[in-house]
């Protein structure tokens, strides 16, 4: 196995097929109540291919007027994201390191041909606390550097029921995700992935 980044944890298997399944369930409910939109980047207002939405008392949104943000309200709804459930509270509190709760969950979903380019998630005031990622669905190609655009990077697959933790030195480490391998999971009954990351905003 390769050498990851300093603070760059991949806990490959970390949810089995059954906690997969009641995670993907808890998934649904929030899409429900907070449906996927399109974001869009900021300035050029050119639509990411990742929907998105949110659960936690603030939500990260992305759109040409105002560039990426947290806010408490669903830009489409305009209503408050849903709570964090706790299955994924205990997952950080498993994982994170930290006493202190996640205020943010972003729900990522990417259908075969979407993919997420090279970024730092730099836009909460707590760089202490960790970035908890979770995949469920098609594996991904996952890449990941440095802290400077120009580091050099590595890539490896995230498959279902993996995490990630981007933290200490990793925290600002930049990453994306390079491509979906299609039909190479039976979770979602429609194919693609879901990502979940899970963040601390305020200090
Ligand atoms: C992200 O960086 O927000 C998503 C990462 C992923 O989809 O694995
Ligand atoms: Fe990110």
């Amino acid at each position: 196995m390769q050498v990851l980044p300093k603070g760059i944890r991949h806990i490959p298997g970390f949810l089995d097929r059954e906690k997969q399944q009641n995670l993907v369930e808890t998934v649904r409910a929030i899409v429900t109540a907070s449906p996927l939109y399109v974001p869009a980047m900021p300035r050029t207002g050119k639509p990411m291919s990742v929907r998105m939405t949110n659960c936690g008392s603030l939500g990260w949104v992305t759109d040409k007027e105002q560039g990426y943000r947290y806010q408490a309200l669903h830009p489409v709804t305009g209503q408050p994201w849903p709570a964090i459930p706790d299955v994924l509270l205990d997952i950080w509190q498993t994982v994170s390191g930290t006493g202190k709760e996640p205020e943010a969950c972003l729900v990522n979903f990417y259908t075969d041909d979407a993919r997420m380019g090279l970024h730092q998630d730099r836009d909460e005031k707590d760089l202490e606390s960790p970035v908890v990622s979770i995949s469920l669905g098609d594996t991904c190609l996952f890449r990941v550097g440095g802290r400077e655009r120009s580091d050099s990077t590595l890539s490896f697959k995230l498959a279902s029921g993996d995490v990630v933790v981007l933290g200490g030195e990793g925290r600002l480490a930049f990453h994306g995700v390079d491509k979906i391998y299609p039909n190479t999971s039976t979770l979602l009954k429609n194919g693609g992935r879901i990502n979940l990351t899970l963040r601390r905003v305020t200090q």
